[in-house]
């Protein structure tokens, strides 16, 4: 089989996500309850967007856990994972996130370990057997870390163990160009940076000569 690459959409801009989800150039959505306020959302809205993009031909749909005790983030995650068979937990990478990941994952449950910024937690996650982790490209750059060259080592660390690098934090498709060249599967971007994917000035006017030619010809 070859390698499978993914672009996820990280956004709760219901019309931005709508356009990515239908036109069937994402995998999936993922969200924060930090997403959810900036499209002015929140944890109670979770069921209606899942049942929107599940409509929508979304094939993973990721919201997270919140809560300030492992008992409180299993109670949020099993109402997530109750919504249907596309949810995907996500949980922050804390001594409680990594308990109720742990759980979670005993019980069957596909789940994504978010906010990593260490081989260790990455290391971590995988012991514990998630599906994905999400290291922050941009923030451990922010902090004046080498984010590539730190999630490169990640990637190798984890290959073939059942957990994937799901890259965040991306801010251009540079960003999502280093992190493929070492090996990282699957990535989640905002709108913007996706569509900044898709586009180049010498495409559109490769197109634009070839609409020419077709008007010329009739
Ligand atoms: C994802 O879970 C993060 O909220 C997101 O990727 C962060 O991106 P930013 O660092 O550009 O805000």
């Amino acid at each position: 089989m070859g390698r499978d690459i993914r672009f996820y959409v990280d956004s709760a801009d219901v019309g931005a996500v709508s356009d990515l989800v239908v036109d069937n150039l994402v995998h999936g959505v993922t969200t924060n309850p930090t997403i959810l306020e900036r499209a002015g959302r929140s944890v109670g809205d979770i069921p209606a967007l899942y049942e929107r993009w599940e409509a929508e031909g979304a094939r993973e749909i990721f919201f997270q856990t919140w809560g300030d005790s492992t008992d409180a983030m299993l109670r949020n995650a099993n109402g997530i994972l109750s919504l249907g068979d596309l949810a995907v937990v996500k949980v922050p990478a804390t001594r409680s996130g990594f308990a109720a990941a742990s759980a979670l994952v005993s019980e069957g449950a596909s789940v994504l370990i978010t906010a990593v910024y260490s081989q260790a937690q990455a290391l971590t996650a995988a012991t514990i057997g998630v599906r994905y982790i999400a290291p922050y490209l941009g923030r451990l750059r922010d902090a004046g870390r080498d984010g590539v060259a730190e999630i490169a080592a990640m990637q190798a660390l984890i290959e073939g163990t059942g957990t994937d690098v799901l890259a965040a934090s991306l801010r251009s498709p540079s960003d999502v160009v280093a992190l493929a060249e070492v090996g990282v599967p699957f990535f989640t971007a905002a709108p913007s940076v996706l569509a900044a994917c898709f586009v180049s000035d010498a495409s559109e006017n490769a197109a634009a000569e070839f609409e020419a030619a077709v008007e010329r010809g009739v």
